[in-house]
Parts: C-alpha cells; sequence; structure tokens
C-alpha cells in the first residue's frame, strides 16, 4: 500500500466539501470534486479563488477538477483518498458508499466528514474491503482557519489507513489530529453541543440573569470564546441545534445525563417555529440594527418579555471575572456559571474512556474545534480539582470517571510536570503526545 496521498476525490462541493478540497489543493494534491451538478462544484472553486478574502490562489484553484456525481464518478477511480462531504442523511451516504465502493480502486482510502451520524450505521452490511479502507474525518468550520480534525476509525478499519490519514491530516494539510471513538458526535461536539443544550435549559430557569450578562460570563472568565452561548447560538443557528438535538435523542445512549437538555425551552421552541434562527435569518439572540441615520445598535431579544430591547454593556465585578473565584461566588452569576460550568466539566469526565482514550485528545478537541482556551480537565485544574469534587459532592452530584479515577489514586491534578504529563485512566502519569 502506498504510503502519500497526492490525489484526492471530494463528494460534496458545499460549506465543508469546498473547504477540504481547497486545503488539499493548497497542499499540492490534484483534486477532484463532485456534487449533483457539476455546475454546483464549479461554482464552488470560482468561490474559493475569488471575492474579497480567498481561500486559495487561482494557481492552487487549477489543481481542483469539478465534475458531477452522475457524469464523473469514474474520475475518482485513480483517487488516493476520496472524502464524502454531502448532507448529514445516513441513506444518502450509504448509497454513495456502495456507489464509490464499485469504483474506487485497492488501496484507496475512503471517508466520511459526517458530523454525527455513527460510522457503524454508514458501513452496517457493506462489503469488508469498505470496512477495512475506511474512516471518519471530521473537519470543522470553516476548514482553513480551524485547527481540530478527528479521526475516527471504525470496529474493522485497517490500522494502516488510521496512521496514513493522520500523517496526512497533520503533515501536508497542517491539521491537529485528535483521536476519537465512533459514538454519537464523536468528541468537540458531544461535549459542545452539551454545554450549548444544556446552557439553554439552565439559563431559563436560572435567577434573574441577563442573556448579556450570561453571555459575558461564560466567555473570558471561563476562557471560552467572546460569543458566550447566546451569541454561539445565533452563530450555529436554532435549527441546527434542533437537528443537532434529535440526532442525540436518536443515538445516546439511555442513561446519558445530555438526555436531560434535548428539548429547546418554551421560548426558543417558539422563536425556532417563527424561523428567528439567528444571525442568518438576521437575528435569533441578538441582531444588528441599523437606524436612518448609518448607525448601527445591537438589540437583544428579551426571554421574558419577547420583545427587542438595546443591548446592555456589562461590567463584571472582580470575583465574576476569575473562573476560580467565580465558581465558588453565592450568586446568581456565581450559581449560574457554576451549575452550567460543574455540569459540563464532569460530562466530560465521565466521556473518559467511552469517547476518547484519554484526557489529552478531549481537551485538544475542546481547544482546536470550539476555541476554549483550556480543555475540560486543564480547566478543573484550574479551579482546582479537590475544591471542585468537594462541591460537586455537596450538590449531591456522584463522582464517576475521571474525576474517580484522580480522587481514588491520591492525585492532586490532571496534569502535572508544568502539563507534560496526564493522568491516564488507569490512574497514573504518562507523557503528553506531541
Ligand atoms: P452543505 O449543505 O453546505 O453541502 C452539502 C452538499 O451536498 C451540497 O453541495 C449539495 O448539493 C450536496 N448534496 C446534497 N444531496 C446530495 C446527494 N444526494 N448526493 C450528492 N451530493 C448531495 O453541507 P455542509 O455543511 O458542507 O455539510 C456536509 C457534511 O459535513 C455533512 O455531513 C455535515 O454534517 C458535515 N459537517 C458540517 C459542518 C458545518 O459546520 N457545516 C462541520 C462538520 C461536519
Amino acid at each position: 500500500m502506498s504510503a502519500s496521498i497526492n490525489k484526492v476525490s471530494v463528494i460534496g462541493a458545499g460549506t465543508m466539501g469546498a473547504g477540504i478540497a481547497a486545503l488539499c489543493a493548497a497542499a499540492g494534491c490534484q483534486v477532484v470534486l463532485l456534487d449533483m451538478k457539476s455546475d454546483i462544484a464549479a461554482a464552488s472553486i470560482e468561490r474559493l479563488a475569488g471575492g474579497k478574502r480567498p481561500v486559495i490562489t487561482e494557481d492552487q484553484a487549477k489543481l481542483i477538477t469539478a465534475g458531477s456525481l452522475s457524469d464523473d464518478l469514474n474520475a475518482i477511480s485513480d483517487s488516493d483518498w476520496i472524502c464524502e462531504a454531502v448532507v448529514e442523511d445516513l441513506q444518502i451516504k450509504r448509497d454513495l458508499f456502495a456507489n464509490i465502493e464499485t469504483i474506487r480502486r485497492d488501496g484507496s482510502i475512503v471517508t466520511t466528514n459526517t458530523s454525527g451520524i455513527p460510522l457503524k450505521d454508514i458501513v452496517a452490511d457493506m462489503p469488508a474491503r469498505l470496512r477495512q479502507d475506511i474512516a471518519v474525518t471530521h473537519f470543522f468550520n470553516p476548514v482553513h482557519i480551524m485547527k481540530l480534525v478527528e479521526l475516527i476509525p471504525g470496529a474493522d478499519t485497517d490500522p494502516q489507513v488510521t496512521s496514513r490519514l493522520a500523517d496526512f491530516l497533520s503533515g501536508p494539510l497542517g491539521k491537529g489530529v485528535v483521536y476519537a471513538k465512533d459514538t454519537v458526535n464523536f468528541i468537540g461536539n458531544r461535549i459542545g453541543c452539551f454545554w450549548m443544550l444544556a446552557g439553554l435549559s439552565k439559563a431559563a430557569n436560572a435567577d434573574d440573569t441577563s442573556m448579556e450578562a450570561i453571555d459575558a460570563l461564560m466567555s473570558k472568565p471561563v476562557g471560552l470564546p467572546p460569543t458566550g452561548l447566546y451569541g454561539l447560538i445565533d452563530l450555529i443557528g436554532l435549527d441546527v441545534m434542533d437537528f443537532v438535538a434529535k440526532n442525540l435523542d436518536k443515538n445516546l445512549p439511555a442513561n446519558d445525563v445530555g438526555r436531560n437538555y434535548l428539548a429547546l425551552p418554551a421560548t426558543e421552541s417558539e422563536m425556532l417555529g417563527n424561523g428567528q434562527l439567528g444571525r442568518k435569518t438576521g437575528g435569533g439572540f441578538y441582531k444588528l440594527v441599523k437606524a436612518d441615520d448609518g448607525s448601527k445598535s445591537m438589540e437583544v431579544y428579551d426571554l421574558t418579555d419577547k420583545h427587542w430591547r438595546p443591548m446592555q454593556n456589562i461590567e463584571l465585578q472582580a470575583v465574576h471575572q476569575d473562573i476560580k473565584t467565580l465558581m465558588f461566588s453565592d450568586d446568581a452569576e456565581g450559581r449560574f456559571s457554576w451549575d452550567l460550568m460543574s455540569a459540563t466539566l464532569n460530562y466530560a469526565s465521565e466521556l473518559v474512556p467511552e469517547i476518547s482514550d484519554d484526557i489529552v485528545n478531549v481537551d485538544r478537541a475542546m481547544k482546536w474545534g470550539f476555541n476554549w482556551a483550556m480543555g475540560p480537565f486543564e480547566l478543573i485544574d484550574a479551579i482546582g480539582a479537590q475544591a471542585f469534587s468537594d462541591k460537586l459532592k455537596a450538590d449531591g452530584v456522584a463522582i464517576n470517571g475521571m474525576l474517580k479515577v484522580l480522587l481514588d489514586n491520591g492525585h492532586g491534578s490532571f496534569y502535572i510536570n508544568d502539563g507534560k504529563e496526564f493522568l491516564t485512566v488507569d490512574g497514573h502519569y504518562e507523557q503528553v503526545p506531541a
């Protein structure tokens, strides 16, 4: 089996497929980009190399050949890597892989960019050759900017396939590879979507804390991006959140605590029904308003009174600006922050080794895919693992997962030696891999 990847086929020329094709062209690969009609793929290539902020140069764009699935599927026959990035629909993906399998050459690698469909469902009853040559490569949007790619082998994936992909993704494509397991939403979206869905639910039931205050707390003070909770969901769209929740409902384990947060709160459900989805519909929780004189201002949708009002600037008190004091602050701000962040961090602790063999891959997924300044385990260390566990116990929460491993072995933190060693699921420390 040849080790290098030089010829790539990307199927699906939408947001993700176009981004992956551009990344490969920028790395000097020959790329075939197919969609339902070749015009769709051609328009994507034009967009990549044109506009105000081109993603690739005109010369790099010449490395990408547009085609259609109906007329040009044979063009994938000599590809080293065939990456599927069509709509998130199990049957469409399965039909496509059945076709690909009849055309691709021996030794080629196949991947799906699915964000949440388990690989085992995609390859169920498929030929053994496909099952050994397929994996998930889950890129994050925008592909040329986000460092993370989650790499997920299936039960029958040949380890050589995984290692060839890891070499290519981290080498020529310059990505940060995180190894995940074939569980729903993998690592980043499993924890990130828990945080968002639990956040909406908990905020709906929180003491008097405004949307602006929640976003001010759920950003810099806890090392999360400036969009906070509502700002991030505006970016993603309430329709996508609803789609994610439905997929989680189908695939989460029966006893998973994430099941408590799958239903959107009443007001958010109304917004979804009314098409008030987020930035793509001109406003969701926030909207930018232009006055007649040309000036611009932000408004927020008041979830209690259900009307738009001017956004307020929030000045956080010093005690709320640092996660170490915020988590233990006995006021509305502290209680909400503890409620959401402790649930999320404890969830991450309970998910190892279910979703990842170790804490390092979890921390990297959240840093590289969600732009968290620290991963969940680094955050627990920053708060103080003992104090964090004591407060969870005082809340009546049973300590499981990696927190239990840490406490049972008498350790004080998940990382030691300036972050160079991490706590394994067996309770000892190992060198953090490069
Ligand atoms: P998109 O809607 O931008 O593009 C999907 C493309 O698939 C379109 O160009 C469409 O013409 C094509 N298509 C639709 N039906 C098809 C069919 N029957 N056969 C062949 N092509 C068909 O979607 P996007 O966002 O690029 O997503 C693609 C995949 O990547 C999905 O599985 C999605 O879950 C996943 N993903 C999306 C992310 C995002 O942020 N948009 C992030 C990570 C993964």
